[in-house]
């Protein structure tokens, strides 16, 4: 029979984008349970405030019934340890992520050895975005339809809660 596995998924999802629900779509068919862990990070002001991010990815994973939106703060292998997760679910997007992506994976592995890193490659059309573009675009004014859910387009369009900085 086979295991039931819980994943972390974890990132600062500022804001969360399509890229991001395309692996978290891939991940609610393999894993039992995907928990997206989303960091608070004191000494980083973020763009969108903590209950803004929850909320945005809450509203975009609520047809999931295996999937939960948590914080987390500190060392991600100790929450994946209080979580009883077996596996640290990482999305990969070009060759450039490798670099950052291999040694968190091999420093998180030599902390608690018995977490995996599991990398997920999303569809081609995300590859080259991100969060930090994203953000960019938006501030200077250009669409980013299609690239993030649409409640992300509204929260960065300011209809939704104002956006901090
Ligand atoms: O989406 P991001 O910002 O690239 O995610 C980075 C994240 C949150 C996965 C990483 O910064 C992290 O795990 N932070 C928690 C602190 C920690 O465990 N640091 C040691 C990593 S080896």
């Amino acid at each position: 029979m086979a295991k039931q596995v819980t994943a972390i998924y974890p990132g600062s999802f500022d804001p969360v984008t399509n890229g991001h629900l395309d692996i978290i779509e891939r991940s609610h068919g393999i894993f039992h349970r995907v928990i997206v862990a989303v960091l608070v990070n004191v000494e980083k002001e973020p763009f969108f405030d903590i209950d803004k991010r929850l909320e945005m990815l809450r509203e975009v994973t609520q047809e999931w019934d295996n999937i939960e939106v948590e914080t987390f703060e500190g060392l991600l292998v100790k929450f994946a340890l209080a979580r009883k997760a077996q596996v640290i679910l990482r999305g990969i997007r070009a060759v450039t992520d490798y670099e950052y992506e291999f040694q968190m994976a091999l420093m998180n592995r030599r902390m608690q050895p018995e977490i995996e890193t599991v990398f997920m490659v999303p569809a081609e059309a995300y590859t080259y975005l991100s969060s930090r573009l994203v953000k960019e675009i938006s501030m200077l004014g250009g669409s980013v339809n299609g690239l993030v859910p649409s409640i992300v387009e509204d929260f960065l369009k300011g209809n939704k809660g104002s956006v901090r900085r």
